[in-house]
């Protein structure tokens, strides 16, 4: 059977990973995550004092590129990859909320973002890849033969995110995520480089109010479909 290439782009906390991670598992296809590519360079950013609370040092960061070098790492025992960078491995830290504050911010960066996509196209190489972000379908992988473009009220997800914040531990308002969300949105979809969008040939789904089964087992028949068609 053809492997074909699978992007899902889309606002945050809309479920992307879960989703992608299930259809890759499903498929046999490798999943990336490039949210997780961006929060690495942000929490080198903050960790070499290139970005804080009211401070940017772009160019100072832009020097340093060449210095970081991003891995994924399959875990076994999770059923899942990890983000190493430079060879340490950064899961649990850079899905914290301060990285959250400060990713936008890094993910503006024109050379940022040459340097990732670059790397998210090396690893697409040879099609059989689940990728989800936020220009996958229009910058990334613009021929990739299905495109997703999920959404969901700021509401919605700025509660499954807050419960997920719970869940690991962190001390947060429900208001406080909800702004981080909404800004999130709007610098997103507003940066000058790659700004996330529909791209052309996207399905828009809309899982606001539906459960996760019947979001995997939709979008798990879109795939099947589109993988019997290759020749
Ligand atoms: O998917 P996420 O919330 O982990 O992504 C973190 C941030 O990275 C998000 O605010 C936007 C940015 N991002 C991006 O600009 N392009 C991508 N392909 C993936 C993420």
């Amino acid at each position: 059977m053809k492997k074909i290439t699978i992007a899902i782009d889309g606002f945050s906390s809309t479920g992307k990973s879960t989703l992608a991670k299930q259809l890759a598992r499903a498929l046999g296809y490798v999943y990336v995550d490039t949210g997780a590519m961006y929060r690495a360079i942000t929490l080198f950013a903050m960790n070499k004092g290139f970005i804080g609370a009211n401070f940017e040092n772009r160019d100072g960061l832009v020097a340093a590129l060449s210095k970081i070098q991003l891995r994924f790492v399959f875990n076994e025992d999770l059923g899942f990859s990890e983000m190493y960078l430079n060879d340490k491995n950064v899961e649990a830290e850079i899905r914290k909320m301060e990285v959250s504050r400060n990713v936008s911010h890094i993910a503006e960066i024109e050379q940022v973002r040459i340097k990732l996509v670059a790397l998210q196209k090396k690893m697409g190489e040879k099609k059989g890849i689940v990728m989800d972000g936020r220009d996958i379908g229009s910058v990334v992988f613009p021929e990739a033969e299905l495109k997703i473009f999920m959404t969901a009220s700021p509401e919605k997800r700025a509660y499954r995110r807050y419960k997920e914040l719970l869940d690991r531990g962190e001390k947060i308002r429900y208001e406080e995520v909800l702004e981080n969300v909404e800004k999130r949105d709007y610098i997103d979809s507003h940066r000058e480089f790659s700004p996330l969008m529909k791209s052309s040939g996207a399905i828009e789904f809309d899982n606001s109010d539906m459960g996760l089964k019947e979001q995997f087992e939709r979008m798990h028949n879109f795939a099947l479909r589109v993988i019997e068609k290759q020749v």
